[in-house]
């Protein structure tokens, strides 16, 4: 008999309910708008507190998070992003730059014990550290993004700005790199836009 056959057998995973899967995916939509309602620090903290748990490359966990909290703080940031991006990000009640650390390996030796051994091997190998960084860091972007409305909290995920701008002003050590800004906040009624066609399962599935 193999190990498999051994194994015992747990409780089945369950499917989310219909109220849970409209808040995470069905009904959920990016957000250019907000209610001035603020976002407490506990509820940005929460969302770390989730994000935190889906896997990563050997539990690399290279994703970093920026809140960019202050009036001045954001007036920089705003003037870093996309001009069609300034206003809804001045106005949002909180703004989120998601980055990569840089010298992700400093943490092997508690994070991934069983390869803290390659700690130097990828101190030495920048072009395989920073891809496994940016890689894992997108990932990492996608649960955000899920944990924060899991938290309630409507998203606004942005791409259009300048990085090095962002690194040269808020991470002038240059260990974290910035690849994207996301607006957080509670929705208002002109929040969304319409949706836009998603694929087809023709489109994107196939089977062998
Ligand atoms: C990585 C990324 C970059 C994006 N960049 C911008 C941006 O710079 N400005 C903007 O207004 N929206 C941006 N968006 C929002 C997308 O256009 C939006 O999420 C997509 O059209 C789906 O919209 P929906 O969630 O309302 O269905 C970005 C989204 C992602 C995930």
């Amino acid at each position: 008999m193999n190990n498999l056959a051994e194994a015992p057998a747990l409780a089945p995973l369950h499917r989310l309910d219909a109220a849970s899967l409209a808040a995470l995916f069905t009904d959920a939509k990016t957000a250019y708008r907000f209610a001035p309602t603020p976002v407490s620090d506990d509820e940005l903290r929460s969302i770390w507190d989730l994000a935190k748990w889906p896997p990563t490359s050997a539990n690399f966990q290279t994703l970093r998070v920026l809140y960019v909290q202050s009036p001045e703080a954001r007036q920089r940031l705003v003037g870093h992003l996309h001009e069609a991006n300034q206003e809804k990000t001045l106005a949002a009640p909180a703004v989120a730059v998601l980055a990569y650390d840089r010298q992700f390996q400093e943490h092997l030796p508690l994070v991934a014990p069983h390869v803290a051994a390659r700690q130097s091997y990828f101190a030495e190998n920048e072009t395989l550290r920073i891809d496994l960084a940016r890689n894992n860091s997108w990932l990492q972007a996608g649960y955000f993004i899920l944990a924060a409305r899991s938290e309630g909290l409507a998203v606004g995920p942005m791409g259009g700005f300048d990085p090095a701008a962002i690194d040269a002003d808020f991470f002038p050590e240059g260990r974290w790199a910035s690849f994207m800004v996301v607006n957080l906040g509670h929705p208002v009624a002109d929040s969304y836009r319409d949706r836009l066609p998603r694929l087809k399962h023709d489109d994107v599935i196939r089977f062998v």
